[in-house]
């Protein structure tokens, strides 16, 4: 192998290839994890966990947190704004297997800032640094942020943030770059990204906007990041993944998929996330991932429209499996 990349090193933990699947909330549990973690992720993180709900342990909060294994490492990312609470939920991450635990100053949903948290504790760089702190001297194993550049353009603390960090032994970072204020506004700006791998000693991993696997490996070079993180383009798209490990690995990418391919693990996928959590939770979730592999199908806005009437399991298999065989009739040539 002719790696054109060095590993991402997490402390004791080596990452490779360097490419991290983005902590979403509500998409990556255990069973997309496991589910996307064979196209070439070095590490995949939990949805968001709340510090306070890991008090009381409920079912749902702890599905959270729970692994298959295959996925290793894995980072649990844990939100919240008071230091000694954080520090108890990352004993509690660390208990149930956590590889790193990751600490959230990047949300910037109203229901988490509104209690100071996510994205709102970098109005307080003092709090942000006694939450890592606390962190830091919970646990055994490294400990990661993520973050956006700040509350908004007046208030960008990312550097600041990052260094004092550092200072408290967090041993990597990740910045999505843009404001908390600006949601998904705009575009990320990468010139951000590389000012922060500039500032700092410890690995940085750049997010925001990858989409393609040339340009995520153009703004790696450009960056001089340790690691790139990508969120949302790999919805529908886990060959993306595969693309830009090609070329971490120093060979061409490997073409895109046919649209009848991904069909067929769109089933995969379904099938998967069915069998672990029931229909009736399942199915929801995966109108909206269904909806993103039907991405450029011919005739995908109809086919989406039956998508999100259907709430059978089967019915929605018996569709995508019509749609295949459309794709592949001769008359669709
Ligand atoms: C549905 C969804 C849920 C998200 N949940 C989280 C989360 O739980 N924790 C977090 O740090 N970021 C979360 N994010 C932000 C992503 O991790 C990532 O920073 C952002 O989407 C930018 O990367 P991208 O442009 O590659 O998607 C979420 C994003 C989306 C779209």
């Amino acid at each position: 192998m002719n790696a054109t990349v060095a590993p991402l090193r997490i402390g004791p933990i080596d990452v490779w290839p360097p490419l991290v699947l983005a902590p979403m909330s509500g998409v990556t549990n255990r069973t997309m994890r496991a589910l996307y973690k064979p196209f070439g992720l070095g590490l995949t993180v939990t949805e968001f966990v709340s510090s306070n709900a890991l008090k009381f342990g409920s079912k749902r909060t702890m599905e959270m947190i729970d692994q298959h294994g295959v996925e290793k490492p894995v980072s649990t990312q844990l939100w919240g704004d008071d230091p000694e609470t954080m520090a108890l939920a990352a004993k509690v991450v660390r208990e149930c297997g956590a590889d790193i635990v990751d600490i959230n100053f990047g949300c910037p949903a109203p229901k988490v800032t509104r209690t100071n948290g996510g994205s709102a504790c970098l109005r307080d760089p003092d709090r942000c640094e006694a939450i890592m702190r606390a962190v830091v001297a919970a646990v055994d194993c490294p400990v990661t942020m993520k973050m956006r550049l700040g509350w908004n353009e007046e208030q960008m603390v990312y550097v600041d943030v990052a260094r004092r960090a550092q200072a408290v032994g967090v041993q990597a970072l990740t910045l999505h770059a843009r404001t908390a204020k600006q949601f998904y506004k705009g575009s990320a700006d990468w010139e951000h990204i590389g000012r922060l791998k500039r500032a700092v000693d410890i690995p940085v991993i750049g997010n925001g906007d990858l989409d393609d696997a040339e340009t995520a490996m153009q703004r790696m070079r450009e960056t001089g990041v340790d690691a790139i993180m990508l969120g949302r383009a790999t919805l529908g798209n886990p060959w993306l993944i595969s693309q830009i490990r090609d070329l971490m690995e120093g060979r061409p990418a490997a073409p895109s998929p046919s649209a009848a391919d991904r069909l067929r693990y769109a089933i995969v996928h379904y099938r998967a996330m069915v069998e672990e959590w029931g229909e009736a939770r399942a199915v929801p979730q995966m109108r909206k991932h269904v909806a993103l592999y039907l991405k450029s199908v011919p005739g995908a806005a109809q086919l989406r429209e039956r998508l999100m009437r259907l709430e059978r399991e089967q019915e929605a298999i018996a569709l995508i499996e019509e749609t295949i065989v459309r794709l592949e009739s001769p008359l669709a040539a």
